[in-house]
């Protein structure tokens, strides 16, 4: 007995090789192959989520089943600090937006793996970079060094969120396997006294303290250096897993024959920088980011292409990598001020899981990637045996990777075109190596962007493809090995089987696919030419092949009988048709699918149990046959004949808000701007520091008052710091002095404020400054990122011959109650210092009944701001999820700053006259779908010219039937209604 487990523990030794782990745990370890978790490997196919960015806790769940639905097995984190923690000392992990405990407990419910990046630098396009905003005003020192200020700064995050990751952590039973620190910080001296190395080696111990056991990994920011790794100039800061970040796409919004050029370059670069380790791609192109007067993502479909999946990701897999996160994976919305001012509301980023959760067929077509990398255990484990164009194959216009695995022998050639960027089609003849020799394989096809995988000595459970150049897509093993293939329409696949040797016979059912078996050599081969649709086909020694073309493809799905994330052939169901299939269960007779469809379809479930009958899908049971080859089949419901009405939108009541330029106002309660020094590393134009931050004010609209006395100031210097496209407006003594309109490329502004208009006073002349606000920048903003000051830089009063005169004091407003995160459930981030937002006119229960009748459609027709609330029903049925969204137009030519609110949210920033985004999904939980809710708009006019919308209305952008439930969502509890807030008018 003991000998035998002895033995078993050889081979499970030598199966492994000798993996590495980091000596404080023994479940994740790796080699230069692949992770491997209790000892299996796993080939880590993950997307990038950001909870922050859907602050709807339920749809987190719905995320991540599209996630494993569409074939990943693990979901990548970034964990906001400036989400969490709206004061120094203060962290929420309970509101439910900020509920990271659910987060983790609903990744595990859905089998997958999570890698946690908490920073506490994330970059990601967010506020700050993800830097709490309490830092922006100096107190956070320096950042991203070992500056002891800066450590004491992020120590008490990483101590906060490490103690949940910790618990989370697969050695704990939870779903994390690898904890990222820092994010594409790069090495630029190894030198174990460089402050850099310092700090990483400062996190690497906050991370151990706070008993953090899995790997630690970092991002490499491209090519650009080498960093961290064990296996290069290690002085300290190196970390368990080394990984490059990556974004080659070079696509174009407007010009689909740009770009597309995949390099060649990953297997050597990690050759050079990680050779012990697996290829690890912690972030790679899923889509990219768009800036203000930009691009909207919908008009980038160069982006949204499926070619863009199948060229790049089997692309890089081809070099052998085998942990792959797609950056992002699900984008969702910049809502309230979390977005970065590089970017806008819309953080969709044309990632394959759209703003709207919807999926796009650029994802469908990752999931046939995927599928096939879950249960190639071959591909797992390979060494490069040869690349090159004309390698394998009789083409010079064709390129190859040949990987084998070491063990097996088994191989995996990648043929894509040698310009990646060709539209050209290329016929070919590939040579492979095989257990029974060499063998041609001619009439093989590449299209334009297009890149297809030919197994040899491929395992299918008792089965064996000696090679096939249909691609795979997946296969299970139930009463029989069950292989699915896909192949574009047209195009010719060939395979064998290692066992059937002559005179095996075959039936075929479904789609024409002209199949045919032909002897050589003591091989069956088998060729078909893929027609429209499926074919199956039944081969005499018991297995099943489904030959699918692209579409039906892009409707197969494998849901898992296990919740474990790696999933083992045996372990899945097989479902033809739905748009999405998000669960698969066998109950007695009955197999129980629960999905989304948009249109009604057909279903095939394959499960290889006789005593299974019916289909059950969304829980009703289908009218289900069987078909000859044993599969079940029925007809399931879209959501395409239900009827759904939006109302539109009307009964505006509208309020001024800025009541700040009326004589009368008084600003008793407003802060004293009274400080001489900053802790900025900005030095201010003009004291005193006029720097929001100072005052405890970060984000939103910020309102300053300037007075003086006497009439002879004629005019006033002001700069402005709100991030790109932020602009900002004066009025002196009410009448509007001027101001500057916000530039797409512009941080900050400067206007020589004229008063030859506005009539002063011997005293208390005021100036009302609005500042608007686009974010606190990343670290790649100079010179101080996060700590770059925003609101007034500095004011200068003039007199005639420029002569300087002075403020005799100023005062400054900003969201409410500033940094003490009155609205907790919402965040720190969701309000500004507009009027209308210091009241809490954006929330649900504020009472507007004695406001005046008044639409946006007709605005004002002088420089000002006002507010519109308006209040909508819907009855979206339960079973349905129907994405909508709001849209607004307005004309180019009014300068105007727009927000709207949805039940207290502010889920959209519209700048006419610098766009570009118009339409904003709205989720459900913040919109209720079953209920009534409340939106707000805030308009800011910056001319006497005035504004008014053209357009504001509800808009769907798709409907599914659905199993998931939508109509359960419980919005109240993340709308807190309205309070009065009149001490901070
Ligand atoms: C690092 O600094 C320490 C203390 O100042 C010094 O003794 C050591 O020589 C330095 N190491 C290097 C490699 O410069
Ligand atoms: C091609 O394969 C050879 C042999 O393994 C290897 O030395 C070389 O680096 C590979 N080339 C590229 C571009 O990865």
């Amino acid at each position: 007995m003991r000998l035998f487990n002895f033995l078993l523990g050889v081979i499970a030794l030598l199966s492994v090789g000798f993996a590495t782990d980091n000596g404080l745990q023994k479940v994740v370890s790796w080699d230069k192959y692949s992770l491997l978790i209790n000892g299996e490997r796993v080939f880590v196919m993950s997307g990038e989520f950001h909870y922050q960015r859907l602050p709807v806790p339920e749809l987190w769940l719905d995320v991540f089943q599209k996630f494993k639905a569409n074939g990943m097995n693990t979901v990548s984190i970034y964990f906001f600090w400036s989400y969490h923690s709206a004061s120094q000392g203060t962290y929420d992990f309970t509101t439910p937006g900020k509920d990271i405990q659910l987060l983790f407990n609903m990744a595990k419910e859905a089998g997958l793996y999570v890698i946690a990046r908490p920073g506490p630098y994330c970059n990601a396009e967010t506020n700050a970079g993800g830097f709490a905003l309490w830092t922006s005003d100096g107190s956070g020192g320096k950042y991203r060094t070992s500056d002891e200020t800066y450590r004491k700064a992020w120590s008490e995050w990483i101590k906060e969120v490490g103690v949940i990751i910790e618990k989370n952590q697969i050695t704990n039973g939870g779903p994390v396997i690898l904890v990222q620190i820092e994010n594409e910080l790069q090495q630029t001296k190894y030198d174990p006294n460089d402050t850099l190395v310092k700090y990483m080696e400062q996190l690497k111990t906050a991370m151990r303290e706070a008993g953090i056991v899995v790997p630690l990994t970092h991002n490499e920011k491209g090519f650009r250096s080498k960093s961290w790794s064990t296996d290069y100039n290690n002085v300290g800061g190196a970390i368990d897993v080394y990984g490059l970040d990556s974004y080659p796409g070079g696509l174009s919004c407007t010009n689909p024959d740009t770009g597309f050029n995949l390099p060649r370059t990953y297997y050597q670069w990690f050759q050079t920088v990680s050779f012990t380790q697996p290829e690890y791609l912690p972030e790679f192109e899923a889509g990219w980011f768009q800036p203000w007067g930009g691009y909207f993502y919908d008009q980038c479909q160069a982006e949204r292409s499926p070619e863009f999946a199948d060229v790049y990701y089997k692309g890089v897999i081809g070099q052998r990598v085998t942990l792959l996160n797609l950056y992002i994976a699900f984008g969702g919305t910049n809502w309230g001020h979390s977005a970065a001012p590089v970017v806008y509301t819309s953080y969709d980023y044309d990632s394959p899981l759209r703003e709207t959760r919807e999926v796009l067929d650029k994802f469908k077509q990752f999931k046939l990637i995927a599928l096939f990398t879950r249960v190639s255990n071959g591909l797992q484990k390979t060494v490069m045996e040869s690349n090159g164009t004309g390698n394998a194959v009789d083409k010079p216009a064709i390129w190859t990777w040949v990987l084998r695995n070491p063990d097996t022998q088994g191989g995996f050639y990648l043929a894509e075109n040698n310009n990646t960027r060709s539209r050209a089609v290329t016929d070919f003849t590939m040579t492979v190596n095989t257990s029974a020799g060499k063998i041609s394989i001619p009439n093989m096809q590449l299209s334009g962007r297009q890149s297809r995988w030919v197994v040899t000595d491929y395992p299918i459970g008792n089965e064996t493809l000696l090679y096939s150049s249909a691609e795979v897509l997946t296969y299970g093993t139930f009463d029989r090995p069950v292989v699915v293939f896909y192949l574009k329409g047209g195009q010719t696949g060939e395979f064998a089987f290692r066992s059937l040797q002559q005179n095996s016979t075959f039936k075929t059912y479904g789609a024409q696919s002209d199949f045919k078996s032909t002897q050589g050599n003591g091989t069956t081969k088998f060729v078909y030419k893929q027609g429209k649709g499926a074919t199956i086909v039944q081969f005499s020694n018991g297995v099943l092949a489904y030959l699918l073309d692209i579409p039906t493809a892009y409707t197969f799905f494998a849901p898992a009988t296990t919740s474990n994330p790696s999933i083992l052939p045996d372990q899945q169901i097989f479902v033809l048709g739905p748009y999405l299939v998000r669960s698969a269960k066998v109950d007695g007779r009955v197999v129980h699918v629960v999905g989304d469809n948009a249109n009604s379809t057909t279903i095939e479930v394959y499960l290889g149990k006789q005593e299974v009958n019916t289909i059950e899908w969304n829980g009703k049971e289908l009218q289900t046959t069987r078909t000859k080859y044993g599969s079940l089949v029925a007809t399931i419901p879209g959501a395409e004949d239900r009827s759904i009405s939006f109302p539109s939108l009307t009964d505006w009541k509208s309020a001024d808000s800025l009541p700040e330029l009326s004589p009368s106002y008084d600003d008793k309660n407003w802060k004293i701007v009274n400080k001489t020094s900053t802790l900025s590393p900005v030095k201010p134009l003009t004291l005193p520091v006029l720097f929001s931050s100072d005052y405890g004010f970060y984000t939103g609209a910020k309102i300053y008052r300037g007075y003086f006395d006497g009439k002879t100031a004629t005019s006033a210097n002001i700069t402005v710091q709100g991030g790109n496209a932020a602009g900002w407006n004066a009025w002196l003594n009410g009448k509007l002095v001027g101001g500057h309109n916000g530039n797409a490329s512009q941080t900050a502004t400067t206007v020589l404020l004229k008063f030859e208009n506005a009539s002063l006073k011997d005293k208390d002349n005021v100036l009302t400054v609005v500042t608007d606000y686009n974010g606190h920048d990343q670290t790649s903003t100079g010179p101080a990122g996060g700590e770059n000051p925003r609101g007034i830089l500095g004011a200068t009063l003039l007199g005639a011959n420029n002569q300087k005169l002075d403020f005799s004091r100023w005062k400054i407003q900003g969201n409410a109650a500033g940094s003490a995160n009155i609205d907790a459930v919402r965040g720190p981030m969701n309000e500004g210092g507009l009027y209308g937002e210091r009241l809490g006119w954006h929330l649900p229960g504020f009472d507007t009944s004695r406001w005046e009748a008044g639409s946006p459609l007709d605005g004002l027709d002088k420089s000002g701001i006002r507010w519109y609330t308006t209040r909508f029903d819907l009855k979206i049925d339960g079973d349905l999820d129907v994405p909508l969204g709001v849209e607004l137009g307005a004309t180019k030519e009014t300068p105007a700053r727009v927000m709207v609110f949805v039940n207290g949210y502010q889920y959209a920033k519209f700048l006419p006259h610098i766009g570009p985004q118009t339409r904003f999904p709205i989720p459900p939980g913040i919109v209720n779908t079953r209920g009534p809710n409340t939106l707000s708009i805030s308009l800011w006019a910056q001319t006497d010219s005035g504004a008014k919308l053209s357009t504001v209305g509800l808009f769907e952008y798709g409907r599914y039937q659905s199993g998931f439930g939508f109509g359960g969502i419980k919005g109240e509890r993340l709308q807190p209604k309205w309070t009065d807030r009149m001490k901070y008018a």
